[in-house]
């Protein structure tokens, strides 16, 4: 595929306006939508991510080359699954059953991502941006080059899709460190030493086995 130009963010709370701020700051348009009416949602955008359209999902998944999964993963089953077959999805949800209530699929499961790429099921999910804290992704991006820029791990299955999203990753300022298939996603998930820890693309590729090299 050409460069992605467009991203559509379903989810405008703490990580779906962190990564639309940083979108827009790298050229990016931006789309987003929530549960709510578009109207809705444009006012919230005013003010936490001018730039960015509000749009219905569907509109927005139909309009964006990446789409980024930044809703309560309590919410998952509202996806429009056949909406998102073909496309590049970025997960960016985590489980956490105090915030999500009990949900026993995930309940042990190796990786949530496996479990809602079993959901949507030809969407070409890559897992990301799961692992920062959204004061970090709005807070810690740096130009390439830069000594204290932070490594993001991505996992996907789909090897075109891993590499936009390297590419989305690396125009936000992050260092993309790419870990495998979707299952190598569980090296960082909720609960794994890398997960918030903070670290660089070499201490990131340490800490998850990678060979520099790779
Ligand atoms: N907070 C972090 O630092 C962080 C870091 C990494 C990953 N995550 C993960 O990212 C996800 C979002 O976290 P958050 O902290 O950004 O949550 P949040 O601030 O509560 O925002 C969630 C957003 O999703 C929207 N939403 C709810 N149901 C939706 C649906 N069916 N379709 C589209 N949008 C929907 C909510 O708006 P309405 O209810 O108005 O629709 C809200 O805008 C969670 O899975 C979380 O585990 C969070």
């Amino acid at each position: 595929m050409s460069d992605p130009k467009v991203i559509g963010i379903l989810g405008a709370g703490r990580v779906g306006t962190a990564i639309a701020r940083r979108a827009l700051a790298a050229g990016y348009e931006v789309r987003v939508a929530s549960s709510r009416p578009a109207a809705d949602i444009a006012l919230v955008l005013q003010f936490t991510a001018s730039g960015a359209v509000a749009a219905d999902a569907d509109q927005v998944i139909a309009e964006s080359d990446i789409i980024v999964l930044a809703l309560p993963l309590s919410k998952y089953r509202s996806l429009p699954a056949g909406a998102l077959r073909g496309k590049i999805v970025i997960d960016a949800m985590n489980y956490w059953a105090p915030t999500d209530g009990t949900l026993p699929e995930f309940e042990g499961a190796p990786s949530s991502s496996e479990v809602v790429a079993d959901y949507l099921d030809g969407a070409r999910l890559v897992r990301s941006f799961n692992h920062m804290g959204y004061h970090e992704i709005d807070g810690d991006a740096r130009p390439a080059g830069d000594p204290d820029r932070r490594g993001m791990a991505l996992a996907g299955d789909d090897p075109a899709a891993r590499k936009a999203v390297a590419g989305f990753i690396d125009r936000l300022g992050f260092d993309p460190v790419e870990t495998g298939p979707l299952a190598s996603a569980r090296g960082f998930a909720i609960g794994t030493p890398v997960f918030g820890a903070g670290l660089k693309r070499t201490e990131l590729k340490s800490a998850l086995r990678i060979p520099e090299a790779a």
